[in-house]
């Protein structure tokens, strides 16, 4: 690529309200939020590229899609309405486990990321829908779906889910973010706030065709088995809040920046080319216990961190974005300059507009505790990768098993549970889970791995392989900006990495104030959506 870097101005993305208020006090808002095909405009200098894009009209959609503001509490009711047409912009692979609609259309489902609502308005993979409800699977239920925000305030974003087209419907343009808000905290913490000093960053990869179309492989690494299916995407030009290499303004002054990697499958390692720290507050769509200072953010797909940067420190004019994760990460080759560079924030001089009254405190929120003690459960969730004869990936699979397969986590609601999550393959995957929030406790390496690996390959089973005896190796810490309750977790290979799992409500312990144990039930999946579709996912069954 020879675009030109740092050319076009960061854009924000609209904001809509989940919530109105009525004398004074915030009451439910329902809102109708289309999925549309249109034209946009990545680059200053590409022609514009034809998209998937939510909004609430054709219009007004945008990539990444309107912001969904909310607040604790107030429910917020979202009918998602497919407008997409016949045929999808991009390839995909009928030959993965795949909606396929018999009258064409595309299949698309909303899932809220991190949302704790109940299984009908979870986004099933099998509750897709094409244009109009023409055609439905069969876990589709209703057309509105119910936000309760219930739970503690944070980021969190939705995105499509349609069974074996996520990675297709994603790279189209089908990402947004969500809000939930409680303004008494926010007023607490004081940190960076209103719309120009408060914002989302939204990165990406994509790669692009000359004449400025999203550009997608055709061919899959093992065309015999999966016609299209490439183990991960990478894109060689980066987007962010859909302008490739944007660069923004900054006063000198604090802003807060809620950085969401919505790439297929890059991981992002963070660091501003002017060496000033970021101040990472919250982790996913939970705050931190307190501020945590460092000159680097590294975010998995998926991965939310919401950070301060203090732009008055700043000894430079300006501060590139920058990022040095290799992909596939960790085994992958380095990041070249392309995929080096994010964004540039141009840093003003003099003093800022207003004089800044914000700050960082030195505390945060405390959540419940993640203890492995009187845990429910002990689960053992396997990551395996299956090849063909000539060594190249065909499918992933967790435990062994199919999406297909009956539901083996079956977890009770209200409780605890701690999940021995052990990864056999070469990559870090970051595993997600749907309404259920959860902390890594403790990574340790596997010894003597081709031994359990062979063991696995026959048994399948990690206590029968005798984990135990091979979990006993070099133990990595978690990093301090971690510790927390996260919707994904990175997955080192060749380790356990131990998390413990809450199926209640982390801010107080209590259950949850709808019944999840209905069908369809949940998922949880890995979030490098390649593997995601082909197919790293499970059912999460609750029961009573
Ligand atoms: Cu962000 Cu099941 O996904
Ligand atoms: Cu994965």
């Amino acid at each position: 690529s020879s675009l030109q870097m740092f050319v076009d101005e960061l854009p924000q993305m609209p904001k809509v309200f989940g919530f109105s208020m009525r004398h004074r006090s915030p009451v439910p808002a329902h809102l109708t939020i289309g999925m549309f095909q249109k034209k946009w405009k990545f680059h200053r200098d590409l022609p514009p590229a034809t998209v998937f894009a939510y909004g609430k009209s054709k219009k007004t959609a945008t990539v990444p899609g309107p912001t969904i503001e909310t607040l604790q509490g107030v429910p917020t009711y979202v009918t998602w309405q497919n407008h997409l047409p016949q045929r999808h912009i991009l390839p995909w692979d009928p030959t993965v486990p795949t909606a396929i609609p018999n009258n064409g259309g595309v299949p698309a489902v909303v899932h809220l990321h991190g949302g704790v609502h109940e299984p009908q308005s979870d986004g099933s993979a099998f509750a897709w829908f094409t244009s109009n409800f023409n055609e439905t699977g069969p876990a589709w239920s209703k057309p509105t779906y119910t936000y309760p925000n219930v739970q503690h305030s944070g980021n969190l974003w939705y995105h499509d889910h349609a069974l074996g087209l996520t990675r297709a419907n994603l790279l189209a343009g089908l990402i947004g973010a969500y809000v939930i808000r409680d303004p008494k905290l926010d007023a607490k913490l004081n940190l960076p706030s209103g719309p120009e000093f408060d914002r989302h960053l939204f990165v990406f990869d994509r790669s692009f065709a000359t004449d400025g179309s999203l550009y997608m492989n055709h061919t899959g690494n093992n065309p015999s088995i999966h016609p299209q299916w490439q183990p991960e995407y990478y894109g060689d030009a980066i987007v962010v809040n859909g302008k490739a290499w944007p660069f923004l303004k900054v006063q000198r002054r604090k802003y807060r920046f809620r950085i969401i990697n919505a790439s297929n499958a890059r991981y992002f390692r963070f660091s501003l080319s002017n060496r000033l720290a970021f101040v990472q507050v919250g982790s996913d769509s939970s705050y931190l216990p307190s501020p945590v200072r460092t000159q680097n953010i590294f975010l998995s797909p998926s991965e939310i961190a919401d950070v301060v940067i203090d732009f008055s420190i700043s000894t430079t004019n300006e501060a590139i974005l920058t990022n040095d994760a290799p992909y596939p990460y960790p085994i992958g080759s380095p990041v070249d300059d392309l995929c080096g560079n994010i964004m540039k924030f141009v840093i003003e001089p003099g003093s800022p507009s207003q004089p800044d009254r914000s700050k960082i405190p030195a505390t945060l929120v405390k959540y419940q505790p993640a203890r492995t003690a009187g845990a429910a459960k002990r689960r053992y969730i396997v990551m395996h990768e299956y090849s063909s004869n000539a060594g190249t990936p065909t499918h992933l699979y967790i435990n062994g098993k199919r999406l297909e397969d009956p539901a083996t986590e079956t977890p009770k609601s209200g409780t605890t549970e701690v999940w021995e999550v052990i990864n056999l393959t070469p990559d870090n995957h970051p595993l997600h889970l749907h309404l259920a929030m959860f902390q890594a406790v403790k990574v340790q390496e596997l010894v003597n791995l081709d031994a359990f690996k062979a063991c696995m390959t026959t048994k399948n089973d990690a206590v029968a392989c005798n984990v135990k005896a091979h979990a006993t190796g070099k133990l990595v810490k978690i990093p301090e900006n971690e510790r927390t309750w996260k919707n994904a977790v990175k997955i080192e290979p060749g380790y356990k990495t131990t998390i413990v799992v809450k199926f209640n409500l982390v801010e107080t312990g209590a259950p949850y104030p709808f019944d999840a144990t209905a069908q369809p039930g949940f998922v949880y999946h890995c979030h490098i959506l390649d593997h995601e579709d082909n197919a790293m996912i499970r059912p999460l069954m609750l029961v009573k």
